[in-house]
């Protein structure tokens, strides 16, 4: 191991603060290269990933396409009613899923050999993290402390009529009504599943469309999808104030509209945990509350590397993964290729699903790309017309060249984009990826659909 400062026989190689998807990745792979680890966390590993995000709310999501199916069932010749949602028993489905996913990961950082501290971890030193009375040397310091859910100035999350994602998750209730401020991820994946639980749902997003970081084609699906599903967007609307009524809160917006709802979803996006904890006093540099790293997760001080939603990387849990094995192989002195952000794919778990990978059309011309495109209804698609789901596949690439994007909405498209990923990542050709066959009838054909049209010779779509 590259050591970069004198440490005392004691020291571990590697000491992790928080046991989040970047921390324990960083410790799995660090392990299996025979470093000494140990990690400090206070809450659970796994993190926020596997106990309050990404998980749970898949598990919530699937409950939801579950009621939307019963609820549609006649179209599929099945006599069903929804009866209703039994959240005791929804919860009861998430919390296993959770927590057998959990105890599975306890069981690999055993066996790996690291040792997790139990506790509130704070920053000492370069080398030194103080749990309790306890203080722990290591000769590498990782700070994974990942990032909480954040508000507005002057908006109070009061966890009870205004309430974050981790108070959403808790829910034991589906509430009548619910205002949702912010169309990103979290906004649109609460919305999906509480509209299909049968609440009513606003969402309210000051940009123009939701998820508005996706191609500007894909966020128009989903608002078709949304609008057909009676779910009420507000675009382009900034939020004033909310205020607690006798049933719930009225959330007034710039220009005079108001919104009753029983509760307020504040989901304007995650900040990141870094005050408080010692990184500060030791004189770590951020910008924003985020650690400042260069390409290689290094910060201002040699002993000390930083990764996940902790540094102003993508938030996402795969891209913790990546970064943890990243960090574990250059501390243990290994020359890993260094990551391509624009090379990982973006989910949104909503229904509609959206799902991309590589640039959208306008970053491809703010880089300078001639680009050609074409976009496959999967209304041409066997399978999806099928399981009755609506939407598109979109290819982006350039004039004479690569592929540079995909992206796409409709039901489970999440499952696809991984084929996307390795055409942007390998830089395929249009031409080349037409040559691949397809397995007929899947989902997939549409991403063969769209190359086979840009390489000039459609099948079952017109140009
Ligand atoms: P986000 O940053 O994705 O979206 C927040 C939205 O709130 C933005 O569209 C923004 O324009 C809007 N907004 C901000 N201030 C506003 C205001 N005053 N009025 C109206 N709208 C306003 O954040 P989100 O959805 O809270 O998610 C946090 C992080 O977690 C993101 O990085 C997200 O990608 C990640 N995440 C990823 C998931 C996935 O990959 N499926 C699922 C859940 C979260």
């Amino acid at each position: 191991m590259a050591s970069t400062s004198p440490a005392s026989p004691d020291a571990v190689d590697l000491l992790i603060l928080g046991a989040g998807s970047g921390g324990y990745a960083a410790a799995l792979r660090a392990a299996e290269l025979g470093v000494s680890v140990v990690m400090v966390e206070r809450d659970k590993v796994g993190g926020t990933c596997l106990h309050y995000g990404c998980i749970p709310t898949k598990a919530l999501l699937h409950a939801a396409e579950i009621a939307d199916q019963t609820r549609e069932s006649e179209n599929f010749g099945i006599k069903a009613t929804l009866d209703g949602i039994d959240m005791a028993g929804v919860n009861s489905y998430k919390d296993k899923v959770v927590s057998r996913l959990y105890k599975g990961l306890q069981g690999l950082v055993k066996s790996r050999q690291i040792e997790v501290v139990a506790g509130d971890g704070r920053l000492t030193s370069p080398t030194t993290v103080q749990v309790g009375d306890r203080t722990i040397e290591g000769r590498h310091v990782l700070l994974a402390t990942g990032s909480q859910p954040m508000s507005l100035p002057g908006l109070e999350i009061d966890h009870d009529r205004v309430i974050d994602s981790s108070d959403a998750l808790r829910l034991d209730r589906v509430p009548a009504s619910v205002a949702i401020l912010g169309a990103g991820a979290i906004g649109c994946e609460f919305a999906s599943v509480w509209r299909s639980f049968g609440a009513e749902v606003t969402i309210i997003e000051a940009l123009p469309h939701v998820v508005p970081l996706e191609e500007e084609s894909s966020s128009k699906l989903v608002e078709r999808a949304f609008r057909k599903r009676g779910i009420g967007m507000e675009l382009g609307a900034r939020f004033e104030s909310v205020k607690s009524t006798d049933s719930g809160v009225t959330v007034s917006l710039e220009g005079g509209k108001t919104i009753e709802a029983e509760l307020f979803l504040v989901a304007v996006g995650r900040g990141p945990v870094s005050a408080g904890i010692g990184y500060d006093e030791v004189g770590v540099a951020m910008e924003r509350g985020f650690v400042t790293v260069d390409a290689e997760m290094r910060t201002n001080i040699p002993t000390i590397s930083a990764l996940g939603d902790l540094i102003p990387t993508l938030q996402l849990a795969h891209v913790g993964f990546g970064e943890g094995i990243f960090a574990a192989e250059r501390l243990a002195g290994l020359n890993p290729p260094p990551l391509d952000y624009d090379g990982v794919p973006r989910v949104t778990y909503s229904e509609p699903e959206v799902a991309s990978v590589g640039i959208t059309s306008a970053q491809a011309r703010d880089r300078g790309y001639d680009i050609v495109d074409n976009t496959y209804d999967l209304a041409g698609n066997g399978k999806s017309q099928i399981l009755q789901t609506a939407g598109a596949v979109k290819v982006i690439a350039a004039k004479d060249g690569p592929v540079l994007g995909v992206h796409m909405v409709g039901s489970r498209v999440g499952e696809l984009i991984a084929e996307a990923q390795l055409i942007t990542n390998w830089e395929a050709l249009p031409a080349e990826v037409a040559q691949l066959i397809h397995p007929h009838p899947t989902m997939s054909e549409a991403v063969g659909e769209a190359h086979l049209a840009l390489a000039g010779k459609p099948l079952h779509s017109h140009s």
